[in-house]
């Protein structure tokens, strides 16, 4: 009867099919509750003869039946039955990895680091200033004394109970660099600036410019010319539309404004300019008729907006990231 048993079991342990129907022949059998189990409880019911024999060989069965278990478990490992798919941690070694996420640059700063590599091709140091200003430097040293009307194109954000202001351009950085440098020279300066005034698509209360300066004997608006355009062409292409415009800066003389032609759109303004005025080279302590340069401020927003055409200056400080994504 234990050797019937055997066989049986010895069958259905050969005729598994996955990791799953072994382990219910194993519950089915040597379980709590498995019919061997049972046999070899009931042993103590017999004589000792009988119990010492037939132990014997259920103990001898059932070791052997549990190796044949173990064996076949083997033979099945890393098959997954599909009672088990999923239940079981696993690898896969051929699925494409994961990429970690990378961060990039903001436009605004791309755009700058395009710009400041091309001046400081043509023998530009680059160069930072502060945001917060003393009103002397964002305006009397630049030929804007105090109650003069020219003062009110720049609506500027005043810091409460102190003399200081939010930059409202990055002039300021003129007359600093030029208290503490003998010419000749030509730096660039990029930095935010600020504005209270009304936004819309081309302006913002925050935006940056860089500040180019080049003096020396004889800077003349010849050279200007020739570095805008230089610069121009180098940024946008070769094909890149500019128009000069007279302007109005008290610290230039003759100034003028900087526009560049949109595609099937009209002129957008980049830059104000000009030859620089004798009484700023008064006021770092030059002596004016010794020196000659030009100086411009130039809307880095507004170039990175003809750059990648888009239309809303104020994407750049949304935060969106579905905007800067693109980027
Ligand atoms: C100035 O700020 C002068 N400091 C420029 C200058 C420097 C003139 C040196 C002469 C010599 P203006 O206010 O025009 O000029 O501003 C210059 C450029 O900054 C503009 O052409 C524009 O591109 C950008 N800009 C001005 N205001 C804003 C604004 N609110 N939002 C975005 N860009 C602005």
């Amino acid at each position: 009867m234990l050797s019937q048993l055997k066989q049986k079991i010895l069958k259905e342990i050969s005729q598994a099919k996955d990791l799953n129907s072994l382990e219910e022949i194993y519950k089915k059998y040597l379980g709590r509750q498995g019919e061997l189990t049972k046999v070899l409880r009931s042993l103590k019911d017999l004589s000792e003869k009988e119990r010492k024999e037939k132990g014997k060989l259920a103990n001898q069965i059932k070791e052997e039946i549990a190796e044949k278990i173990k064996t076949r478990k083997r033979n099945f490992s890393g098959k997954t039955s599909p009672a088990l798919a999923g239940k079981k941690e696993w690898i896969d070694v051929t699925a494409p990895g994961i990429l970690p996420a990378q961060g990039h640059f903001h436009p605004i700063s791309l755009v700058q680091r395009q710009i400041e590599e091309i001046f400081q091709s043509m023998g530009f140091s680059v160069l930072d200033g502060p945001e917060i200003e003393t009103e002397y430097y964002n305006f009397d040293a630049l030929n804007i004394p105090k109650n003069h009307p020219a003062r009110d194109l720049w609506d500027t954000f005043w810091l409460k109970d102190i003399d200081l202001l939010l930059r409202t351009h990055t002039s300021p950085m003129q007359a600093r660099y030029m208290e503490k440098h003998q010419p000749p020279l030509r730096i660039i300066v990029p930095g935010r600036c600020f504005r209270h005034e009304a936004t819309d698509a081309s302006h913002d209360v925050q935006f940056y410019q860089i500040e180019g300066l080049m003096v020396g004997q004889d800077v003349s608006m010849v050279h200007f010319k020739g570095v805008i355009e230089g610069f121009l062409k180098r940024f946008f292409g070769p094909e890149v539309k500019m128009r000069l415009r007279p302007g109005h800066f008290p610290f230039t003389e003759p100034s003028f404004e900087v526009d560049i032609k949109r595609e099937g759109k009209d002129w957008l303004e980049i830059m104000g300019a000009g030859m620089v005025h004798p009484n700023v080279f008064k006021a770092v302590g030059y002596t004016p008729g010794e020196w000659q340069g030009f100086a411009f401020g130039v809307g880095l927003d507004r170039l990175a907006m003809l750059k990648y055409k888009i239309d809303d200056i104020r994407l750049f400080y949304s935060g969106d990231l579905r905007f800067l994504k693109q980027f």
